[in-house]
C-alpha cells in the first residue's frame, strides 16, 4: 500500500510524464465496463458488459440486481480490457472509476473494486463524475476538440446544457426541471408496448412514422435554458389512453415519430439559445439520447444553417462506457487529482 505522501509523489511524477495510460471502470447503472485510454484521446481497449437483458424482464433497472451483476462482472471486464490491449498492470499509469452520480450499490461495486486494485497494485486512482465522462466522450471522437465549447448532455438520468470552460471546468447553463430526456423516452416507449430501454426501440419505430401526426406541447420552463419533459410525457400518455379508450388501434410509428420530434425540437431550441448567448461556436452532444437519429439530424441541419461546429460522439460512445471515464480521468490527473482510500460512492454528485 502507498502512504498518502508516496501517492502524492507518484502523482507529481506522473504530471511530468509525457504520455499517460489509464485503466478506467464504469458501473454507475446497468453496464459494467472497463477500458484503457492513452492521453485522454486514444482508446487502446474497451469492454462493455451490458445487463440490459436481465433488467428487461422487469421493465427497468432493478438496483439490487444491478449491484450483484456488477460484482460478478467487474474482475472479468478489467481482465479482458488488459488482455485486449496486450498489457499488464505494469503498463498502467493510473486507475479511474466513476464515483457518482448513479445507483449507490452499482457505484459502490466499481469504487470498491478499483480501490482494492489501487491498494494492492500501488497505482493511483482518479475519481470521475459520470456526467463529465459523457462530456469527455467527445474528446475520443473529435481529436482536435479543445475547450471552450457548449455541451448538451442528455441521458437516462440527466439533461444538462453545460459550458465547458476548460478541461474539468464547467458552468451549468440549464437543466431539466423534472424528468430527464432519456427517462421521458423510456416512459413513452412503455406506453407503446416497447421493452426497456425504450429510447432506441422507440427511435427505430419512429423511422417509418409521420412526425406531424400528433401535435405535442413544447414546454418552456422559467429558466431560459432549462428543459421540462413531464408535461410532454403526460400529454403523450393521455393522447394514447384516449385512443385506447375509444377502441382505436394505436398508430405506433406515427406516435413514436411525433414524440421523438417534440423532444428533439425542445432540445434543439434550448441549445440554440444557450449557444447564441454563450458566444461560443462549438456545440457537442453527449449521453444516451445523443444517439438519437432525429436529434442528430436536426442538430446537423442547424449547424449548417447557423454555421457552428457540431461534434457528435460515435453512437457506441453516447451510451455508458468506460473509455469516456478514462478520458475524463486523464485531465483530472493532469491537474494532480487523485482519490484517497476513503473514497465513497456519491449517488447525487453534481457536475458543477
Ligand atoms: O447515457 P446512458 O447510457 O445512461 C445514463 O447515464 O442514463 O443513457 C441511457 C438513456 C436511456 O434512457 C435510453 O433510452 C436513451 O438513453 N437512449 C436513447 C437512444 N439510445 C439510448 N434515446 C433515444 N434514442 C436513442 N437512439
Ligand atoms: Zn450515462
Amino acid at each position: 500500500m502507498n502512504t498518502p505522501l508516496e501517492m502524492k509523489q507518484k502523482i507529481l511524477a506522473l504530471s511530468q510524464k509525457p504520455s499517460l495510460r489509464i485503466l478506467a471502470m464504469e458501473s454507475s447503472c446497468d453496464e459494467t465496463a472497463a477500458a484503457i485510454v492513452e492521453n485522454g484521446r486514444k482508446i487502446v481497449s474497451s469492454v462493455i458488459f451490458s445487463q440490459v437483458d436481465v433488467h428487461a424482464l422487469y421493465g427497468g433497472v432493478v438496483p439490487e440486481i444491478a449491484s450483484r451483476a456488477h460484482v460478478d462482472a467487474c474482475d472479468r471486464v478489467i481482465d479482458q480490457a488488459l488482455k485486449e490491449a496486450g498489457m499488464g498492470l505494469s503498463d498502467i499509469d493510473a486507475l479511474a472509476v466513476t464515483y457518482g452520480p448513479g445507483l449507490v450499490g452499482a457505484l459502490l461495486t466499481g469504487v470498491n473494486c478499483m480501490k482494492g486494485l489501487s491498494y494492492t497494485s500501488r497505482i493511483p486512482l482518479v475519481p470521475v463524475n459520470h456526467i463529465e465522462g459523457h462530456v469527455s466522450a467527445n474528446f475520443l471522437t473529435t481529436p482536435d476538440l479543445e475547450p471552450p465549447f457548449l455541451c448538451l448532455v442528455v441521458s437516462g438520468g440527466h439533461s444538462h446544457i453545460v459550458r465547458v470552460n476548460d478541461y474539468a471546468d464547467y458552468t451549468l447553463m440549464g437543466q431539466t426541471v423534472d424528468d430527464a430526456a432519456g427517462e421521458a423516452f423510456d416512459k413513452a416507449a412503455r406506453v407503446l408496448g416497447l421493452n426497456y430501454p425504450g429510447g432506441p426501440l422507440l427511435s427505430k419505430l419512429a423511422e417509418n412514422g409521420d412526425a406531424a401526426y400528433l401535435t405535442l406541447p413544447h414546454p418552456h420552463p422559467e429558466g431560459k435554458y432549462d428543459f421540462s419533459f413531464s408535461g410532454l410525457k403526460t400529454a403523450f400518455l393521455n393522447a394514447c389512453h384516449k385512443m385506447e379508450q375509444k377502441g382505436e388501434a394505436l398508430p405506433k410509428a406515427d406516435l413514436a415519430a411525433s414524440f421523438e420530434q417534440a423532444v428533439a425540437d425542445t432540445l434543439c431550441e434550448r441549445s440554440m439559445l444557450a449557444l447564441r448567448d454563450s458566444g461560443l461556436n462549438t456545440l457537442c452532444l453527449a449521453g444516451g439520447v445523443s444517439a438519437n437519429r432525429r436529434l442528430r439530424e436536426q442538430m446537423q441541419g442547424l449547424s449548417q444553417k447557423h454555421g457552428f461546429r457540431l461534434c457528435l460522439p460515435q453512437i457506441w460512445l453516447c451510451t455508458d462506457n468506460a473509455a469516456m471515464i478514462g478520458s475524463a480521468a486523464y485531465y483530472r490527473l493532469r491537474k494532480g487529482e487523485c482519490a484517497e482510500l476513503s473514497l465513497n460512492a456519491a449517488p447525487s454528485l453534481s457536475l458543477c
